[in-house]
């Protein structure tokens, strides 16, 4: 089966079962301060929410002013995020795509794009029509934020020293260098800050990064 299309299942799979740690409407501090970031320098307009899940971001978005589309390719990620959104009379729009395909043409459209937690499952062969998809969405100037495992989570999670990756019961999941984030987006974002914090549930080092379009 296509990497691509696996991944899609079993994340398909993993938004239906209650005890995902995803499942939390909690909003990471993390993402908390980045509105606050976007609050001082007076950033409105649209945001694109990449790899929505149950749209929890999305929607904390929308209550700050932001006309949101969340995105995500499961089917069932949507449906959550849909239902949120209606039980908390948000504006937030979702929609089913795949980031990693031709599926946007909506050019520059974005004064904003978040991802947290989807490209640090995207394997590398993937990583550059991600940032295809990105570049072609985000206006010039346009902030983005990403945040993603660190390769310091490593030790807690037993990974080869030779890879900044690992595959459990087919599911991948990449640990980000700050190197890895320059070499891919140095070229197009400014890397305005980035700094690394311990997730919800405690056991995973993340590392969030602030970037702007160049
Ligand atoms: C770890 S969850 C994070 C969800 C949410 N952003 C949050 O902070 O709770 C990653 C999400 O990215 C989605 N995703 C993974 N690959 C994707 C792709 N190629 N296109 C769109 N969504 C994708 C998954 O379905 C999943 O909902």
């Amino acid at each position: 089966m296509d990497q691509n299309l696996f991944e899609q299942k079993y994340m398909e799979k993993s938004w239906k079962i209650k005890k995902n740690p995803y499942q939390k409407y909690i909003i990471e501090e993390s993402v908390k301060k980045w509105a606050q970031f976007l609050k001082e320098k007076k950033i409105k307009g649209k945001l694109l929410d990449v790899g929505c899940g149950n749209g929890k971001n999305s929607v904390y978005f929308a209550q700050k002013g932001f006309k949101v589309l969340g995105v995500d390719f499961t089917k069932e990620a949507i449906n959550l995020s849909q239902k949120y959104a209606n039980t908390k009379k948000s504006s937030a729009k979702f929609e089913i795509k795949d980031i990693t395909k031709k599926q946007f043409n909506n050019e520059k459209e974005y004064e904003v794009v978040i991802d947290c937690g989807c490209l640090h499952h995207l394997r590398k062969k993937y990583w550059n029509q991600y940032k295809k998809n990105i570049l072609r969405l985000i206006k010039e100037k346009g902030y983005f934020y990403l945040h993603g495992f660190s390769v310091n989570s490593k030790k807690i999670d037993n990974v080869s020293k030779k890879r900044n990756w690992v595959v459990r019961k087919g599911h991948y999941t990449h640990f980000f260098s700050i190197k890895e984030v320059q070499d891919l987006f140095g070229k197009d974002f400014k890397i305005i800050e980035t700094y690394e914090f311990k997730n919800l549930n405690n056991k995973f080092i993340v590392r969030t990064f602030y970037m702007q379009r160049i």
